[in-house]
């Protein structure tokens, strides 16, 4: 897989027809960061752009206009009595953990915490809400249980464009709609997902920073055995280059996306999501797909392929072992001294 630079010929310096006057986030990080294009989905490059795996913002998808309309009263009005996951953070940031590698990692202290509660009082603790207070994310897979205006507005989604899409692209079948409810400030860290995704803004704005999967080593995972699989070890505010020297080569894409936009993240690319702080709390939904299946597998592997391969071979060897401890000392056996570039027979 080429590099994203490679969109580099792409003009995105049309202006941003948005009315979102965001503090300029760009000069936040220690890293350069080029903007993602924002094209039309019957424009031909952004076909081209997916057909590749690389990121697009699309402005006329029609993907959620039926729910445009959604703000917060509206849902509290209409979501019905339903329980939604609800994540709090004391801090700004909500890094995602796998409940279930919590067992084997007695150690591990969730940074969040994730409480069942209805829409209303999702909605009392946001106002109750005040600096130095926790800060509160709704994330929800949208089901059945909610109420029949949003039923209505979910089945007007344009399934018809999605559908086609995931035809096109051979992806499998739509694995789930997450609801995404969050304050202003909020920050979902650095990590990557294994499934496609399109991600739909719906209220207030977003500002995505994304990777490619080729810069998985500069971006340190946590291994695949702890809670924080798929995230990056990296706190993006104060980056400990000493532990995590490649973090200086990283080099990002980035969207800022309001109401209807629609941005596809490829499988297996990081990215950091942040809802732009003074303009409300944002609303988004997720479509995410089940990679398609690979009928012919040519060499060299992608960059998304080794990732995929490197997960099962250390998959592999933490059950092999049974104890994550013996980890890295047995694959550093397999490799220091036999297959580092020092040495010559190799
Ligand atoms: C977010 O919108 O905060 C996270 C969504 C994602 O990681 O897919
Ligand atoms: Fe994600």
């Amino acid at each position: 897989m080429a590099s994203v630079r490679d969109t580099a010929d792409v003009d995105t310096t049309k202006p941003s027809q948005q009315p979102c006057s965001e503090n300029p986030t760009r000069s936040k990080y220690t890293f350069d960061t080029e903007e993602i294009p924002r094209l039309s989905c019957k424009d031909p490059l952004a076909e081209k752009l997916m057909a590749n795996e690389r990121p697009v913002v699309l402005t006329d998808t029609n993907l959620v206009t039926s729910a445009l309309h959604w703000t917060i009263p509206y849902l509290q009005e209409n979501i019905g009595s339903c329980d939604f996951s609800v994540y709090s953070s004391t801090n700004n940031k909500f890094k995602y953990y796998d409940d279930k590698k919590i067992r084997s990692n007695k150690d591990f202290i969730p940074p969040t915490r994730r409480t069942e509660m209805k829409f209303p009082d999702f909605v009392n603790a946001v106002n109750a809400a005040a600096p130095g207070k926790d800060r509160l994310y709704l994330q929800q897979t949208l089901n059945d249980s909610v109420g029949q205006r949003i039923v209505f507005d979910f089945l007007n989604f344009n399934w018809n464009w999605i559908n086609e899409q995931q035809r096109k692209y051979n992806w499998g079948p739509l694995t789930s709609n997450l609801l995404l409810v969050g304050m202003e400030g909020n920050i979902t860290p650095a990590h990557y997902d294994e499934q496609q995704n399109y991600f739909a803004q719906i209220g207030g704005y977003k500002r995505c920073i994304l990777f490619p999967p080729e810069q998985f080593e500069c971006l340190y995972p946590y291994p695949v055995h702890h809670p924080h699989d798929r995230q990056s070890q990296v706190d993006f505010d104060n980056p400990d280059f000493e532990k995590f020297p490649k973090f200086r080569n990283v080099k990002a894409v980035s969207a800022l996306l309001g109401p209807g936009d629609v941005l596809y993240i490829p499988m297996y690319w990081w990215h950091q999501i942040e809802s732009v702080e003074g303009h409300g709390m944002t609303i988004s939904v997720n479509f995410w797909y089940k990679g398609g299946a690979t009928t012919k597998v040519e060499y060299p592997l992608k960059p998304q392929q080794k990732v995929a391969v490197m997960r099962n071979i250390e998959k592999m060897i933490t059950e092999a072992l049974n104890d994550h401890q013996e980890v890295a000392p047995f694959m550093q056996t397999m490799v220091l001294g036999r297959y580092l570039p020092t040495n010559p027979s190799t």
